[in-house]
């Protein structure tokens, strides 16, 4: 079983609604399991147990919100426990939160995380198309986790 760990935050509801499509779409994928978790109620041990991650995050002043880059900010001395994770990330904005994103993917990238995909940007109200690519964002996580751990380690 492949442990995917789903991190968020969310301030009015409209991150968590795409975490929970992350996390469906990976329990839609046999043998892997997802993992919920709001980032004020994680610990770098999360981060270092997991097979694989997805962040999300609202989109505050076109960035990820404080706490989240605190939390990469206090996973800084287990960088190198973390390295080469599957992962990717999400964002929810008032408006186009590109740079929101990006936050989050300099993070995969400064982490030496694996960037599955592109990650998935939503503008407004959660709409069904928007949950959608996230349920499809979590199983293509998903499945390279479970790729990976197939792969012997020596
Ligand atoms: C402190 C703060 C700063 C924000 N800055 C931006 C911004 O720069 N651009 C934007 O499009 N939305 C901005 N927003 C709006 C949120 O990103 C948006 O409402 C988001 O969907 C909220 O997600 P949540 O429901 O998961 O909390 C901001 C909201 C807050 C509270």
């Amino acid at each position: 079983m492949v442990e995917v760990l789903v991190l968020y935050y969310s301030r009015t509801g409209r991150t968590k609604a795409l975490a929970d499509a992350v996390a469906e779409g990976v329990e839609s994928v046999e043998g892997a399991h997802a993992e919920v978790k709001r980032v004020d109620y994680a610990t770098v041990n999360d981060f270092i147990s997991c097979d694989a991650v997805a962040f999300g995050s609202p989109n505050y002043f076109s960035y990820m919100a404080g706490i989240m880059k605190n939390f990469f900010d206090k996973a800084l001395s287990i960088r190198e426990k973390v390295g080469g994770k599957p992962s990717v990330a999400f964002t929810s904005g008032g408006g186009s939160s590109n740079s929101a994103l990006l936050s989050l993917e300099r993070m995969i990238s400064s982490f030496r995380l694996e960037k599955v995909t592109d990650g998935v940007i939503s503008e407004g109200e959660t709409r069904e198309e928007k949950l959608r690519a996230c349920k499809k964002l979590g199983e293509t996580l998903a499945k390279r986790a479970l790729e990976r751990a197939e792969v012997p380690k020596d």
